[in-house]
C-alpha cells in the first residue's frame, strides 16, 4: 500500500505520515528532508540557492547530511523552498522518491507532490491542510520551545511566503491531488488528526477491497 501525504508547512503532515508509517507497519520517507539538504548543500558550497546550476550541483548532498539536526531549521525549511522551484532538482530527486515509493510492500511519503508527481498511483492520497493562523501558532509554540526568539508575526509572513512559493512555483506546485481527501487539522489536536487519517486509510482500503 503507498499512502501519500501532501500538505503546506506545519500542516501536520509528517507526523500524520510518521504515525500512519507507525501504524501500518510501512517505511516512511519524509521528501521535504531531500530538498532541506540540497539547500544547505548549496550553503556549505557558497553557492547561490536561487541559482538552477548551483542547487542542481548540491543535489549530490552526503547520505550523512540527511542526519544533521540543522536540516529541521527554520532557515533549512526556506532555502529548501527556494531550491524546490528548479525543474531540474526536482528531476534529479525524483527517482530517488519514486523507489522508496515502489519498494515492495509499500510506503508512507510527505511532501508536496507526492500524490500529483511521485506517486500518483498511490492506494491512499492525504491532503493535510490548516489555517494560516493554527500552522503560525503551532510553528510559534515549537520554537518558543526550543528557546528561540521570534515573533508570531515573524513566523506568519515566513508561512505566507513558503506558501506562495510552494503553489505558485510553475513545476509541481503545492496542489490537492486528483483522488486525495482533504484532512484540515485546524482543530483538531496531535491525536485526534492521526485518528481521522487512520480512518481515512482505513476506508479507502475498504473501498479498494
Ligand atoms: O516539508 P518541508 O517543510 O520539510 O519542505 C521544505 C520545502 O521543500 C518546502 O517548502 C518545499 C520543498 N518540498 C517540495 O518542493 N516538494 C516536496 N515533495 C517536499 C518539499
Amino acid at each position: 500500500m503507498i499512502i501519500a501525504v501532501d500538505g503546506p508547512t506545519a500542516s501536520g503532515k509528517g507526523t500524520i505520515a510518521k504515525a500512519l508509517a507507525a501504524h501500518f507497519g510501512l517505511p516512511h520517507l519524509d521528501t521535504g528532508l531531500l530538498y532541506r539538504a540540497v539547500g544547505r548543500q548549496v550553503l556549505l558550497a557558497g553557492g547561490d540557492p536561487d541559482d538552477q546550476t548551483d542547487a542542481l550541483a548540491a543535489c549530490g548532498f552526503p547520505d550523512a547530511l540527511l542526519l544533521e539536526p540543522e536540516l529541521r531549521s527554520e532557515e533549512s525549511g526556506g532555502l529548501a523552498s527556494r531550491v524546490s522551484i528548479h525543474p531540474k532538482v526536482r528531476a534529479a530527486l525524483y527517482e530517488r522518491q519514486r523507489a522508496f515509493a515502489m519498494q515492495a510492500g509499500g510506503a508512507v511519503l510527505d511532501g508536496r507532490d507526492i500524490g500529483t508527481v511521485i506517486a500518483p498511483d498511490a492506494d491512499v492520497k492525504i491532503f493535510v491542510t490548516a489555517s494560516t493562523v493554527a500552522r503560525a501558532q503551532r510553528r510559534f509554540a515549537e520554537m518558543q520551545a526550543q528557546g528561540r526568539s521570534v515573533t508570531l508575526d515573524e513566523i506568519t509572513a515566513d508561512l505566507a511566503a513558503r506558501d506562495a512559493r510552494d503553489s505558485g512555483r510553475k513545476d509541481s506546485p503545492l496542489a490537492v491531488a486528483q483522488g486525495a481527501v482533504v484532512l484540515d487539522t485546524s482543530n483538531l489536536d496531535r491525536d485526534q488528526a492521526v485518528a481521522e487519517a487512520i480512518r481515512i486509510v482505513e476506508r479507502a482500503r475498504q473501498n479498494a477491497d
